[in-house]
């Protein structure tokens, strides 16, 4: 089987990557968030091929990547956006505030749905009028698109379902056998998945909760549009990709409560596998008592505690948003029976895209049972 060659992104590697691309190639991108599967967005047969290569369901649409000349150098940015044929927005009130987010939070981890523009093909957004937009902050994805000269898909570089990549030798365990190159941007900085929001003239709503807080987006837009149901509307799933099983490790993961010591909570709960073995995901360390405590009740199971992981030492769920994906693909390596998960302790900013990822990656386990 082949497997995807990693490159370190000096000019010459950016050049063969964006010329991949033109070809209507995929290949990995590093992002600040995640790393993406990137291909042309103008070409539809280049974005056939990343649906397949992802095994993407044809209804989950994806979101097109631009660098800041194509939003820039025009009276403004939703015009330049307009003007490339990436969105299409008549209407002056939702351009002004189309403006604010982008000067506002691009690049960065923000996508913006919007009305999709004539350059981009229908097969990209599963047959929407509409089209998810964002500029990455990472200054590879940034030059590689700059040199494509082409606005790029790139949903996260993962079989549907799994878990996201965040360094290149994750793309390579999920993709290497159906890509030619992946190029090497070092581990993902911020880690978890852009915020998604859908934005109009006067409403706005949120899609995905990301790194960009919904408190932050509501200063800025004013309170969000509680009258539509962010996962369901008359016309289908508002987005798809808030399926609630994702983000997937082969092993069954089961969430702890934490409300009580964890050691109670396990004799309690009656999820350990006799003779079997345990990963742990924790927040932060627990007290070395707490830890014996755990480890008594899984001997009492004849059950093996194989390995834990900290999202932080130090309490900061920026650091634990960044390692969560990592930490999630390491306890998946074991191969346990099974990994036990407790929330991220604070469920506001960014805490609420942790506790997401971890909540639908247990909701998976469920549907598989
Ligand atoms: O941080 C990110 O956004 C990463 C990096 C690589 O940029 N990309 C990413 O793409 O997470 P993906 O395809 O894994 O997630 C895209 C999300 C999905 O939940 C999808 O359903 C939603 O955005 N989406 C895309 N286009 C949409 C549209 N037109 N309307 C509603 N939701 C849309
Ligand atoms: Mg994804």
């Amino acid at each position: 089987m082949n497997q995807a060659r990693i490159a370190v992104p000096n000019p010459d590697e950016l050049d063969a990557a964006a010329q991949l691309l033109l070809a209507g190639h995929a290949i990995g991108m590093p992002t600040e968030t995640v790393y993406g599967l990137a291909a042309d967005a103008t070409q539809p047969r280049a974005v056939q091929r990343v649906y397949a290569h992802k095994r993407r369901p044809a209804e989950n649409p994806l979101i097109v990547h631009v660098a800041e000349g194509m939003f820039q150098g025009h009276e403004s940015s939703s015009a330049a956006l307009a003007g490339r044929g990436i969105v299409s927005i008549g209407d002056e009130q939702l351009a002004s505030r189309v403006d604010a987010l982008i000067d506002r939070f691009w690049p960065g981890p923000l996508t913006l749905v919007l009305p999709r523009g004539t350059r981009l093909g229908p097969e990209l957004s599963a047959g929407r009028a509409t089209v998810a937009v964002r500029a990455p902050a990472h200054p590879v994805a940034a030059a590689l698109i700059a040199r494509a000269d082409r606005p790029l898909v790139a949903p996260s570089a993962n079989r549907s379902g799994h878990i996201s990549p965040t360094t290149a030798e994750a793309v390579v365990e999920e993709l290497g056998d159906c890509i030619p190159l992946v190029l090497d941007g070092g581990p993902c900085t911020l880690g978890l998945e852009s915020t998604v929001i859908e934005v109009q003239a006067s409403s706005w709503r949120l899609l995905r909760p990301g790194m960009v807080g919904p408190a932050e987006l509501s200063k800025q837009l004013g309170p969000q549009d509680e009258t539509k149901n962010t996962n369901a509307s008359g016309d289908g799933l508002v987005s798809p990709g808030l399926l609630s099983a994702h983000y997937a490790p082969r092993t069954p993961l089961v969430l702890l409560e934490h409300r009580i010591p964890l050691a109670r909570e396990l004799v309690f709960g009656a999820v350990l596998p006799a003779d079997g073995s345990v990963g742990l995901l924790l927040p932060q360390p627990v007290a070395p008592e707490e830890l014996s405590a755990i480890e008594d009740v899984l001997r009492s199971h004849r059950c093996s505690l194989r390995c834990v992981r900290h999202l932080s030492k130090t309490g900061s769920a920026k650091d634990a948003a960044a390692r969560l994906f990592a930490c999630l693909r390491e306890l998946d390596a074991l191969s346990a029976d099974v990994l036990l998960a407790v929330l991220w302790p604070v469920e506001e900013g960014v805490g609420v895209a942790i506790n997401d990822r971890i909540r639908r990656a247990a909701y998976a386990t469920l549907g598989r049972s």
